[in-house]
């Protein structure tokens, strides 16, 4: 694991671009707990902010050029912030330099800027590298540029960046994950009015601790799968007449299912049921704690697997072992296609977890897995 922190994103910062940066500013990936493609659904979602961080160390400039540089390679990438478009910027640049772009839309300064980016979490995981990095960036610019966008605003500034100039067309979950996360806590948003509550999640006072295991199969979201899906989505809602999948409810879909395509109907039903489980797994959160929400976490996988179809074999595997070597509950997390999965279990079951997918992935022949706890920690900040 790499360690990155406010100190390797200043010292980084000084040996690319010489000098003290004005500030160090971090964001942290997340993990998303349960409701799953249903934030571009207009529906809830329930992630949490974990403890791996990006770190954004950063300095006005006197001119307008950007110039932005990261711990992960040589390259320094320089332009003029006004020239910054989805034709001109590529890349892992795309992200930090897409915030400033959508931040220009929204009517701030365009002042050039030396960047440097340190981080630990990792990419392609499904764990939101992208969006704390995205994060990390806006609270350093919102900050410097004296923009005085609030939390709420600054998520959709970091979407905005990944829909036009990254070109995935991601919901609105993982950067208001990496922004509002809270320790110790979940993050339950509504995605339709954008209502955000800290739901406790109670692991330590269990015994319980959230494993993550990487399944090293790299996903992506600017591939076809994710958009697709979306597709299917919104092709939904049209033939349903609703303005989005949010207004559909359980009981509808015993007549939904005589309109729609069979295909569309499973997309469909994924995302109704995901949506009350989610509503569910809170409702379970603040009555009894987290023991109550395996059977939901399970459903979920089993409804990504089979209904929306985006899980892959390595991750179905971590999760079957998941369960076998005594977690609670566990599914696949994120956009799918690769990258996580996660258990909730109890701490003395950890080595036994890890163990066990170790030897089943190497039995399958499948790369060998990624295994380490996450906990809820704070969402973005200024760190000096
Ligand atoms: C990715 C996207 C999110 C969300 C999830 C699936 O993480 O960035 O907006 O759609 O996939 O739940």
């Amino acid at each position: 694991m790499s360690v990155a922190s406010t100190q390797t994103a200043a010292e980084g910062f000084k040996s690319r671009f010489g000098g003290v940066p004005e500030g160090v500013w971090s964001a942290p990936g997340r993990v998303n707990l349960i409701g799953e493609h249903t934030d571009y659904n207009e529906g809830f979602v329930l992630p949490f902010a974990i403890d791996r961080r990006t770190f954004a160390a950063v300095s006005l400039r006197a001119d307008s050029i950007a110039r932005v540089a990261s711990s992960f390679t040589e390259q320094v990438i320089e332009i003029s912030v006004a020239d910054v478009s989805n034709q001109t910027v590529s890349g892992w640049s795309a992200y930090p330099l897409g915030v400033a772009w959508a931040l220009i839309q929204a009517g701030s300064n365009a002042q050039g800027f030396d960047l440097f980016v340190d981080s630990n979490v990792p990419v392609g995981s499904g764990l939101s590298s992208s969006a704390a990095l995205e994060s990390s960036v806006a609270i350093a610019l919102n900050e410097l540029w004296g923009a005085g966008l609030h939390k709420s605003q600054l998520a959709k500034i970091g979407q905005r960046a990944e829909n036009e100039i990254v070109g995935a067309p991601t919901g609105i979950m993982d950067q208001t994950a990496s922004l509002f996360g809270v320790t110790d806590h979940a993050v339950f948003l509504d995605c339709r009015t954008l209502h955000s509550e800290a739901i406790a999640l109670g692991l330590k006072q269990n015994s319980l601790e959230i494993v993550v295991m990487d399944t090293n199969v790299s996903h992506r979201l600017v591939d076809g799968g994710y958009a697709s899906r979306r597709a299917a989505c919104e092709s939904a809602a049209r033939d349903l007449g609703v303005t989005s999948l949010r207004d559909v409810s359980v009981e509808d879909l015993e007549d939904a299912k005589l309109k729609l395509d069979p295909l569309v109907f499973k997309r469909l039903r994924h995302v109704v049921t995901e949506n009350a489980r989610v509503l569910e797994t809170v409702k379970l959160l603040k009555k009894g704690g987290p023991l109550a929400i395996g059977g939901l976490l399970l459903a979920s996988h089993e409804s990504m697997r089979d209904d929306f179809e985006i899980s892959v074999d390595e991750l179905d595997c971590a999760v079957e072992v998941a369960i076998r070597s005594g977690a609670i509950g566990s599914r696949m997390t994120g956009g799918g296609f690769g990258g996580a999965a996660i258990a909730l279990i109890d701490s003395s079951k950890i080595p036994e977890l890890t163990d066990a997918v170790a030897k089943e992935f190497d039995t399958r022949g499948f790369i060998a897995p990624t295994v380490f706890s996450v906990s809820a920690d704070a969402g973005a900040r200024r760190e000096i």
